[in-house]
């Protein structure tokens, strides 16, 4: 478990943003916590603040504003939910003074592909608050995300997008041409299992100097 990562952040810009470095300024491992806080500066002033949380440690209050938050980012898909098929491992949240401003989900799995069984870490439901967007905190977040990602030495991170663009910046790849099977969920029912192409969305990122495996996927399990 990670337990609760905190990264304080002031002074995300969209100049200063790709060179300010990460300064993690305290690190206290515990048995199985890492807590991380580091100051930089804000635009607005207002610190922002990363938050990592396990599903069932995610307070209420951030729960009441990731609603309307997710809401408004996927429409929708949520329907007042935190979730659309399935909770997550861990949240990454920012939060601006006591505001929640954008949000990541983590979702680790082993997932076949060909003959390999690798380890993977899904990238869900990335989203900054439409006021905020533009000023490098999405990209902040998936940052704290690979952070974690590698932490937790899997192979890649994995996400559904079609941000080829956005994604593609962040050292994302597109997997195409490669057959694919998951569990479809629909209306919060398990309903069939899909072997389809999902050449337009599929992107991963290498982690740990692992290479993409050759042959089909076998996502065991539901697609996020
Ligand atoms: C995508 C999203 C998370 C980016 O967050 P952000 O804080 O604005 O991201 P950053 O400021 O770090 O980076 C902005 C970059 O993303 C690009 N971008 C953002 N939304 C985009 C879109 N819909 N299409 C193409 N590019 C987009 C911007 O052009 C900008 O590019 P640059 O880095 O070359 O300047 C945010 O726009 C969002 O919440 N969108 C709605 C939800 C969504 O689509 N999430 C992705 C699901 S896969």
């Amino acid at each position: 478990m990670h337990g609760q990562r905190v990264l304080v952040v002031k002074n995300l810009t969209p100049h200063t943003r790709r060179t300010s470095p990460f300064r993690p300024k305290v690190e206290l491992p515990l048995k199985h916590h890492r807590i991380y806080a580091t100051m930089l500066s804000h635009v607005t002033g207002r610190p922002l603040m990363i938050q990592t949380f396990t599903e069932p440690t995610l307070p209420t209050a951030v729960q009441d504003q990731l609603r309307p938050l997710l809401d408004e980012a996927f429409p929708g898909l949520f329907n007042g939910r935190t979730y659309v098929k399935q909770q997550p491992h861990f949240r990454i949240i920012m939060h601006a003074g006591s505001d929640v401003v954008g949000h990541v989900a983590l979702d680790y799995r082993v997932i076949r592909i060909g003959v390999e069984v690798v380890r993977i870490c899904f990238v869900i439901d990335l989203c900054v608050h439409k006021d905020r967007r533009g000023q490098g905190i999405g990209s902040k977040l998936l940052e704290e995300a690979e952070a974690q990602a590698r932490q937790a030495e899997v192979c890649f991170m994995v996400l559904i997008a079609d941000l080829h663009g956005f994604y593609g910046r962040h050292g994302f790849l597109r997997i195409q041409g490669v057959s694919t099977k998951w569990l479809e969920i629909k209306d919060r029912a398990s309903h069939s299992l899909i072997e389809g192409d999902l050449s337009d969305q599929l992107m991963a990122k290498p982690l740990n100097e692992c290479g993409w495996p050759e042959g089909p996927i076998d996502m065991l399990g539901y697609l996020p």
